[in-house]
């Protein structure tokens, strides 16, 4: 067990849920492929130590004591799925329900809260993905996750909580209090640049929005605003979309997706992979390992990056650093442009002569006054890490 709650999620959590690629359709061997391939492919090494089986894992009736039984997809049940996870180096999470059901209609936990708590630990279970849908019996969100939190808390196990409300009621005001480690704060991400409004789920714009005008005093080591797993790897284009209609999403181009894990990883994000890792594309692969990015996200002091400029097609982000900051040039337009801001206009500590700059897609290094320009092409983000002397 952790001294504690914050150590268990002192950097933000990173790993592989099933929900992006696999929907409702989850199978146990598809989690053991998951699990073998991030050994495989080098992401286990790079950090991503969760393997979590969101939605549809349990059977259509609990036990006649409430207690959640795997479905037949899961034949060896969940504390063998937990040894096989376990036996690769990593960590293994399921998901319920802070309701009646899951949103796939399966029973969930609400009002069981200890029985379930006792199960996962008994499994094995490393994080808790709980979820807001079902009837909810008149109690309210703080209410309804407080329980489960302190039915967590309760078992000799280290689980983390992550908590899945959507942002409904400010979950950044009390998801730490009620021992979250990580609460979404926005609506399902799908893999697209912006969604329209008549449609379900938010494209990488839209939570971008949202994340830029909401409370990050909360977030930090032990606790993290959320938002959302990644579409890197998913969409029609990568076959991974199989269970949504092709409407719903769209392949993100490869500069969107170098935007979508910049911005991820300024927001110091918990990175929730969720393609389908047996069939990878190379530059997903490395994106998803670029130690440069990934020392953003997993940087100390847990800062959540903010927009410092938005001006026409042209917006500039920081973030600070334990030495230095990183700053990120978006190109929302059309059209190959330069985008320039100085140290002084960002969260990078001033005061220094000089500046070392690396771009974090290049590893390219140099040296500056204070002055920094990139030019960046439609829909990328250049990101260079600044420190100082
Ligand atoms: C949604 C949740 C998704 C996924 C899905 C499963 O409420 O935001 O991330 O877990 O339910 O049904």
């Amino acid at each position: 067990m952790t001294d504690s709650h914050d150590d268990l999620a002192a950097t933000p959590p990173l790993g592989w849920n099933s929900w992006n690629a696999f929907s409702c359709e989850v199978t146990e061997a598809d989690i053991h492929a998951a699990a073998d391939a991030l050994v495989d492919t080098g992401l286990r090494e790079a950090g991503y130590e969760y393997v979590v089986v969101d939605d549809c894992w349990m059977a259509g009736e609990t036990d006649s004591e409430g207690r959640l039984l795997p479905s037949a997809d899961f034949p060896n049940g969940m504390a063998a799925l937990a040894d096989y996870v376990h036996e690769r180096g990593l960590k293994f999470g399921l998901y319920t329900s802070a309701g009646s059901h899951t949103c796939q209609g399966y029973p969930a936990s609400l009002g069981r809260e200890e029985l379930h708590a006792k199960q996962f630990a008994d499994w094995g279970v490393d994080y808790l993905k709980y979820d807001n849908c079902g009837d909810h019996r008149g109690r309210d969100a703080i209410d309804r996750y407080a329980a489960m939190g302190d039915a967590l808390a309760a078992v000799n196990r280290d689980i983390v909580y992550s908590i899945c409300e959507w942002g409904e009621h400010e979950p950044w005001r009390w998801g730490r209090n009620v021992g979250g480690h990580l609460w979404r704060a926005t609506d399902d991400l799908v893999a697209k640049w912006r969604a329209d409004r008549d449609e379900f789920g938010l494209g990488i714009a839209d939570v971008l929005d949202r994340m830029a005008a909401i409370d990050a005093a909360a977030h930090g080591p032990g606790g993290w605003n959320d938002p959302d797993m990644l579409q890197i790897g998913t969409g029609p284009e990568s076959g991974q979309s199989q269970h949504e209609p092709v409407d719903v999403q769209r392949p993100l181009t490869e500069a969107e997706r170098r935007s979508h894990f910049a911005f991820w990883c300024l927001l110091a994000a918990p990175l929730m992979i969720g393609a389908d890792l047996t069939s990878l594309s190379d530059f997903d692969r490395e994106l998803l390992t670029n130690e440069r990015l990934l020392a953003i996200d997993q940087d100390p002091l847990g800062v959540q990056g903010t927009p410092d400029r938005c001006d026409g097609d042209a917006e500039v982000w920081s973030k600070r650093l334990a030495d230095g900051g990183a700053v990120a040039f978006h190109n929302l337009g059309d059209a190959k442009r330069e985008i320039s801001t100085h140290v002084s206009a960002v969260d990078v500590p001033g005061g220094a002569d000089h500046y070392r700059v690396c771009d974090c897609w290049t590893s390219n290094e140099w040296e500056t006054g204070g002055s920094l320009a990139m030019t960046v092409e439609p829909r990328d983000t250049a990101i260079v890490r600044v420190t100082p002397g």
